[in-house]
């Protein structure tokens, strides 16, 4: 698809058909561009994990309680280590973060090409998270995603809100 096609179309999609999941090729394609994402000094400070097995499905679904959430039959975490992020040496600001956030936009775009539905979700206990996934003291989740397919019939709104770029953008 057209990049800037693909931006205005991508949208958060909130109602997952439960039994259609995602086929290895199109999820190798879609692991394919985070891997390929940049991160700084290319440290690559990240895992993917998809997380598809009933049980585990079952452990991190208790972590974000909407009932749409539990119905995707995919999620994808994306993982990173704060002692493989790069530290500016000035202030200690640590990457991570940032670099997790460029592999997840990477990773949902590509999804979004495949046709595969997407939700950047942050607002999930953490606590609950960190004992699902069994993160070791320097692995951290910033956001993850529910993979999979709309319902049968959802239509899109494709009515971005979005602040008009006279307020957002400053030529200086
Ligand atoms: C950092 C971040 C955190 C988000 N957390 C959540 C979340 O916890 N739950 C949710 O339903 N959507 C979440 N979203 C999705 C936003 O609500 C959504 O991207 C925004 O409203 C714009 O809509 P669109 O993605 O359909 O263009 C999050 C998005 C970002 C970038």
């Amino acid at each position: 698809m057209e990049f800037y096609d693909l931006i205005a179309q991508r949208e958060s999609i909130r109602d997952y058909d439960p039994d259609r999941k995602v086929a290895p090729d199109v999820l190798h394609r879609i692991l394919e561009a985070g891997r390929l994402a940049p991160s700084a000094v290319n440290f690559q400070p990240w895992q993917f994990w998809v997380i598809s097995s009933a049980e585990m499905l079952d452990k991190v679904r208790r972590c974000y309680s909407r009932s749409w959430f539990h119905d995707a039959p995919h999620i994808l975490a994306v993982v990173g280590d704060l002692s493989q992020a790069w530290v500016r040496k000035y202030d200690g600001y640590n990457s991570l973060e940032t670099d997790l956030a460029i592999a997840m936009c990477h990773l949902i775009l590509a999804a979004e090409n495949e046709g595969v539905a997407t939700c950047w979700i942050a607002a999930f206990q953490p606590d609950l998270l960190k004992d699902a996934l069994g993160l070791k003291e320097n692995e951290r989740v910033y956001a993850i995603t529910p993979l999979g397919y709309p319902k049968k019939g959802l239509t899109k709104k494709n009515a971005k809100q979005r602040k008009p770029l006279a307020e957002i953008v400053r030529f200086i």
